[in-house]
């Protein structure tokens, strides 16, 4: 057995936080300290400098984010301080330190407008202000490190937090109708396997540094998706799930993001 590999995880109260969490046990190699935003917030330059200089980290799993699209919108100078800003700042103490960044992006930097599916060599083109906030963190990273990795992925769901699947199972227990658009393509993505995919990244000391996209690789409309969530849970009878044609987003939202390695 190789030597224990430290790994600080920050936003650890989140979807993804805790699917790494859950799934660090299968890895003994790995030893994680989990930071909350109470325990760590990346906003404070001090703090990650200071996290980052006592904790001998070999890596740093970035699973902070301001992920709320629609509040973005209106508060786009709040997005940026977490998902550009404390970015730079972690980047910067990663660097200093030796640490390796694995830093989560997303889908939305692209602009949907392209036929297929997007790959990392795809120039970004966000059309919304969650998705120019994401890129700006990306940037800062590429600028200023060598030894990183951006994952970039979309439409995260687990059994933790708020996510489109666990709203739909709530919507179909109350029974009626669901309306979902189907204005949107892209993969969505169990968070679970995204945390085994981080873990795994680590535990096998890869070194193709750079960009990289990870989905579970079906691609769907947010229809289809409330469609099989429906038919995995047992739940068809239930709910009524009606195809909305229009997006009730108040953020514009990419038409098709799906991503390909
Ligand atoms: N969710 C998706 O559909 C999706 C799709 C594509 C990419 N991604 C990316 O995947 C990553 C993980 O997303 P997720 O679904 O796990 O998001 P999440 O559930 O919203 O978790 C993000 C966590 O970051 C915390 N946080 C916010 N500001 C912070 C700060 N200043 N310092 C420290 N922690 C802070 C949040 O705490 P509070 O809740 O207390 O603010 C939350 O616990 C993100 O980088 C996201 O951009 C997500």
């Amino acid at each position: 057995m190789g030597k224990m590999l430290k790994v600080l995880v920050t936003g650890a109260n989140g979807q993804l936080g805790r699917c790494l969490e859950k799934h660090s046990g299968e890895y003994p190699r790995l030893q994680l300290d989990l930071r909350d935003k109470a325990t760590l917030d990346i906003t404070s330059k001090a703090r990650i400098h200071a996290a980052l200089r006592e904790g001998v980290f070999d890596y740093c799993i970035n699973a902070a984010a301001y992920t709320a699209v629609e509040a973005a919108e209106r508060h786009p100078e709040q997005a940026r301080a977490v998902n550009a800003t404390a970015v730079k700042h972690l980047a910067g103490a990663c660097s200093e330190n030796g640490v390796c960044l694995v830093h989560i992006s997303t889908d939305y930097v692209f602009d949907g407008l392209k036929v297929g599916a997007y790959t990392p060599a795809d120039t970004p083109n966000p059309i919304n202000a969650y998705g120019r906030s994401k890129w700006e963190g990306e940037k800062h990273i590429q600028a200023m490190m060598e030894r990183y990795f951006i994952v970039r992925t979309s439409w995260l769901y687990s059994e933790y937090g708020e996510n489109f699947y666990r709203k739909i199972l709530a919507k179909a227990a109350s029974g009626g109708t669901i309306r979902v658009t189907d204005a949107q393509r892209g993969c969505p993505t169990d968070a679970n396997h995204l945390a085994v995919y981080l873990l795994e990244l680590i535990a096998n000391g890869r070194t193709d540094y750079g960009i990289h996209h990870f989905t579970d690789g079906e691609p769907m409309t947010w229809f289809e998706f409330a469609l099989k969530i429906l038919k995995e849970n047992n739940m068809e009878g239930q709910a009524r799930v009606v195809r909305d044609h229009k997006s009730r987003s108040f953020a514009a939202r990419p038409a098709n993001s799906v991503l390909s390695a």
